[in-house]
């Protein structure tokens, strides 16, 4: 594959940036975006030493900062062929704590950046006459309801709804939509998490990861690559004949 060109938002650190180096060594040139532009500048400096990368920083959040960084890619890098909508935070909130600030702060940067990433995408695509494949971050907690994660499990469910909508509204134009379920990720987000969910037990971090790892089949937590790993395959060639799905992608978590 040469010539290609792949968009991942929250590449400065966690999945997004494993999911730009595996992009990367498949042949796509890779726009590295994020809020953190110094993080970002580093994974695209370090994928330059092999493959061609740009640093973008950009709230997904806002609909015309996605549109512009899109804009940008194509300018620098020639093309848009694949849209990674991976920046998600995921705040631990108990449900009946919940605030009518924090609702619009996660869902507008879960949910808003999958809208705005989806539509600055198709955008891109038409212009160069060409379609494309979007791919949107879901969670194992976005099949199964996840305790004390209500505003979080709530956006990971209804991006997989936007996915499948998107990829019947899309098919005509050449375009794929699908989503990834990773399970439990060693990333800074599941630090966070899993730190809040052992103070609340009144244990430490290291208590917490094994019962993660209790329910998982595999018996291990997974790394970001096991998740860019399944990224590259919604991303490449051979998932051309794939729309509309959800790919759980953790260590057997969640059985459908
Ligand atoms: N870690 C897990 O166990 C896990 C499990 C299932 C799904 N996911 C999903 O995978 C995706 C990546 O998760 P992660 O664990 O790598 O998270 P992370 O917190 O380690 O990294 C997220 C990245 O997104 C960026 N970001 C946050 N808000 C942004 C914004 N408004 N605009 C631009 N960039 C922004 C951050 O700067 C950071 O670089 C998320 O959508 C998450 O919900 C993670």
């Amino acid at each position: 594959m040469t010539n290609k060109v792949a968009f991942v938002t929250g590449a400065a650190q966690g999945i997004g940036a494993a999911i730009a180096r595996r992009l990367s060594k498949d042949g796509f040139s890779i726009a590295v975006a994020d809020l953190n532009i110094t993080g970002a500048q580093q994974i695209a400096q370090e994928i330059n030493q092999t493959g061609q990368a740009v640093a973008l920083k950009v709230d997904v959040a806002d609909r015309q900062q996605v549109f512009d960084a899109v804009d940008k890619t194509q300018k620098l890098l020639g093309d848009l062929n694949v849209m990674v909508n991976n920046a998600g935070i995921g705040p631990t909130t108990p449900l009946e704590s919940i605030t009518p600030e924090q609702f619009a702060q996660v869902y507008k940067i879960n949910v808003g950046s999958v809208y705005w990433g989806i539509q600055a995408a198709v955008k891109a695509f038409k212009s160069q006459g060409h379609g494309g494949k979007i791919i949107n971050a879901s969670s194992q907690a976005g099949q199964v309801g996840s305790p004390n994660l209500g505003l979080y499990s709530g956006t990971k469910f209804a991006i997989r709804g936007i996915t499948q909508v998107a990829a019947k509204d899309l098919a005509k134009d050449g375009i794929t939509v699908n989503a990834y379920c990773p399970g439990i990720v060693k990333t800074p987000m599941l630090k966070d998490i899993a730190h809040k969910k052992a103070q609340v037990q009144g244990k430490d971090d290291a208590w917490m990861m094994d019962q993660y790892a209790k329910n998982i089949t595999l018996g291990r937590l997974s790394n970001p690559e096991d998740v860019a790993a399944c990224v590259s395959y919604l991303a490449g060639p051979d998932s051309d004949y794939m729309t509309g799905q959800a790919l759980l992608i953790d260590g057997g978590m969640v059985f459908n």
